[in-house]
């Protein structure tokens, strides 16, 4: 750890999973334009992240998390982002009408787009080419030039995010997420899925009770939390120039912020304790992911809780864990006791995705969605053993009716795979498995949940849940 902590001291540490810019001039030009750009979000927004997410750690609410693995230059459509936003309001609407559970919204979006890689090269055919990274880095063509790390990449993904950002924005305070619009949410090709159906009687019940509220002269008009939602953006901290030009102090608090998301996360790969990435997010004051998978042990994770949240502050960390359907149920369980023991105060999520990716006969990455659900299950399990909360959930996934992960009611097979799969790295939920497990999950959270908590079918549960 570098002594004293500034937005480049990253800079003296050794780091991973970084690309090799042959342009280091272009590169500087291009941080130092970065730097002048306007911040993404506001610290004050960051903070409100913050505290909704302690509201997490003392069961208050469920945090949702998810969106590409990858965004990526091709796909940025205005129907993407519509359609990613929808899923997440009607898995909010389950969560929270069917689970009894406030939800904290967060995108893996407006910003996602570096990759972590498990190896630098990639071989095809006999030919062998740097990996792609991500489009902010490089492209995903398989040719030398189309993988070579491009530095003007950056402003490209900056203004993509700001786009974004800026229809997120609006969908999320400007009518779209109204909770009289319910059954508009519900995406056509759900319409025959079983999912959707349970979708659309929850709607119909939501629906009652909106009218029920309006005859008591509770409405949207006089009630803005029924009219608006929360909306947050994060991705993985992972191309620290970039995260680095953004960085800014708050005029505010006088806390640095780093204005590109409002909650940033640290991967798999990156968390080595005396490293750069993590130097980097300890000096950041927004809420901060650590990727926990099986090979971290009590001892990193005592290590890393010290030096990203040395003061113990609730909504600081967030501890993502993927370890993968079969190890989750021996390894959740070392680090809660860890955790438990130095009396740390952390939101558990969990992330069933990453560690539970094979690849199919064909050929294609693809997640099976029993697998998934398996870990989810073990997760509420050993924390239910445990007595923590299971606070979260990680997934990629996306709104559309793509055919990436095997699975799900609709029962997406391996030689479906071929026909709509579009992602650029790894495999999401389509629509109707995020739906799916949305609705397994409030269930979990109104069997585990205190009674107390529960905010089910009263008019908090409403007013929540869009
Ligand atoms: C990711 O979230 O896309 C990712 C690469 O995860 P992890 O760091 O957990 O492997
Ligand atoms: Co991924």
């Amino acid at each position: 750890m570098a002594s004293t902590w500034s937005p480049s001291s990253w800079r003296s540490l050794p780091i991973v999973q970084v690309p090799e810019y042959g342009d280091d001039e272009k590169l500087r030009e291009v941080e130092n334009q970065l730097s002048n750009y306007p911040p993404l979000v506001f610290a004050g927004e960051a903070r409100s992240l913050k505290k909704r997410l302690a509201d997490v750690c003392e069961r208050k609410a469920f945090l949702l998390q998810g969106g590409d693995c990858a965004e990526s230059f091709v796909e940025h459509h205005p129907d993407n982002i519509r359609d990613l936003f929808r899923v997440f309001l009607q898995m909010s609407v389950v969560l929270t009408f069917a689970g009894g559970c406030p939800v904290v919204k967060v995108g893996r979006i407006a910003g996602q787009f570096a990759k972590p890689r498990s190896s630098p090269v990639e071989e095809l055919d006999g030919v062998s080419l740097p990996s792609y990274r991500g489009d902010i880095i490089n492209d995903i063509d398989f040719t030398n030039e189309s993988r070579e790390p491009v530095p003007s990449r950056q402003i490209s993904a900056y203004r993509q995010s700001a786009a974004t950002l800026n229809l997120l924005r609006a969908f999320a305070q400007g009518g779209y997420a109204n909770l009289e619009h319910v059954h508009q949410w519900n995406l056509g090709f759900l319409k025959d899925s079983p999912a959707g159906d349970r979708y659309q009687e929850l709607a119909d019940r939501l629906t009652e009770s909106l009218s029920f509220m309006r005859a008591c002269g509770v409405t949207v008009e006089n009630t803005p939390k029924l009219r608006s939602t929360s909306f947050y953006t994060s991705h993985e901290a992972l191309l620290l120039g970039y995260e680095e030009a953004l960085t800014r102090i708050d005029s505010t608090s006088g806390k640095w912020y780093d204005t590109s998301g409002h909650m940033l996360w640290i991967g798999d790969r990156t968390r080595q304790p005396d490293h750069a990435h993590v130097e980097f997010a300890r000096g950041i004051h927004n809420p901060i992911g650590i990727k926990c998978g099986p090979s971290l042990d009590t001892d990193d994770l005592n290590k890393l809780l010290d030096i990203l949240n040395p003061e113990n502050e609730a909504g600081r960390i967030t501890l993502i864990c993927r370890f993968g359907m079969e190890q989750a149920a021996e390894k959740l369980p070392v680090l809660i006791r860890a955790v438990e023991k130095e009396g740390k105060t952390v939101v558990w999520s969990c992330d069933p995705m990453h560690g539970n990716t094979i690849k199919a006969e064909n050929g294609y990455k693809t997640r099976p969605f029993d697998r998934i659900l398996k870990e989810v299950e073990t997760f509420f399990d050993v924390h239910s053993a445990e007595g923590t909360y299971a606070g979260g959930i990680h997934v990629e996934m996306t709104g559309k009716n793509v055919t990436e992960c095997t699975g799900g009611a609709q029962a997406v097979s391996e030689t479906d795979l071929s026909d709509r799969y579009h992602t650029v790295c790894d495999p999401r939920l389509n629509a109707d498995q995020s739906l799916e497990l949305a609705f397994i999950i409030a269930e979990r959270l109104k069997r585990d949940r205190p009674a107390a908590h529960q905010l089910s079918g009263s008019i908090e549960a409403i007013a929540g849940a869009s």
